[in-house]
């Protein structure tokens, strides 16, 4: 199937003031409820990430992971998930980082990856961009790269793309909004 950005976007549903008073939440739980939909969004990363050689696909917790296990297995790459705190059970290292509303940490294992290792994150949205550079300082702290973060969504204004590339993480998005 062919990507065509007007049907993604019709797919993915705006609910105002969610979770709190003057947020457009963009919910993809609409695009989740079609399977033409997913196929479109993974065969967009499939064919961008086939050749690219990365040696892992690093998927964020809990959306993230939706995209990432099908993106994985398509590429024949390994998994490495990125955990909101307290759910991993063996070593692991931590960052702590700020949302568009709250603050948050993400944990990894630290025997997920090794020096020199090229990970693409995926992701549903990039907002802040906070969950992304998080998920990279780990990545870094483990003296391996991002390649690229990639999501569905952008949402510009709230800055996290150009703190991405400010960071020297390239991003790769669908839509924005
Ligand atoms: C949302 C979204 C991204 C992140 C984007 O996740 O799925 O992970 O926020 O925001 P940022 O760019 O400002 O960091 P959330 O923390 O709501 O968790 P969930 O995926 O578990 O719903
Ligand atoms: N939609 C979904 N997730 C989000 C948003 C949003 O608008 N902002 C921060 N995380």
């Amino acid at each position: 199937s062919v990507f065509n950005e007007n049907r993604l976007r019709d797919l993915i549903r705006a609910v105002p003031d969610w979770p709190e008073p003057g947020v457009m939440f963009r919910d993809i739980s609409t695009l989740l409820l079609s399977p033409s939909g997913m196929q479109m969004v993974h065969e967009h990363f499939a064919e961008r990430y086939q050749d690219k050689g990365l040696t892992h696909i690093g998927a964020l917790d809990a959306r993230g992971f939706l995209l990432g296990a099908p993106l994985a297995n398509t590429l024949g790459l390994p998994l490495v998930i990125f955990r909101k705190p307290g759910k991993l059970p063996a070593d692991t290292i931590r960052e702590e980082y700020t949302l568009e509303y709250g603050t948050a940490a993400l944990e990894v294992h630290t025997d997920a990856l090794n020096e020199g290792d090229k990970v693409v994150l995926i992701d549903d949205l990039i907002a802040t961009g906070g969950t992304l550079l998080a998920a990279t300082k780990l990545i870094r702290r483990l003296n391996a790269s991002v390649v690229e973060a990639a999501a569905i969504i952008d949402l510009p204004a709230l800055g996290g793309s150009s703190k991405l590339d400010n960071e020297g993480i390239k991003s790769f998005t669908l839509t924005s909004y």
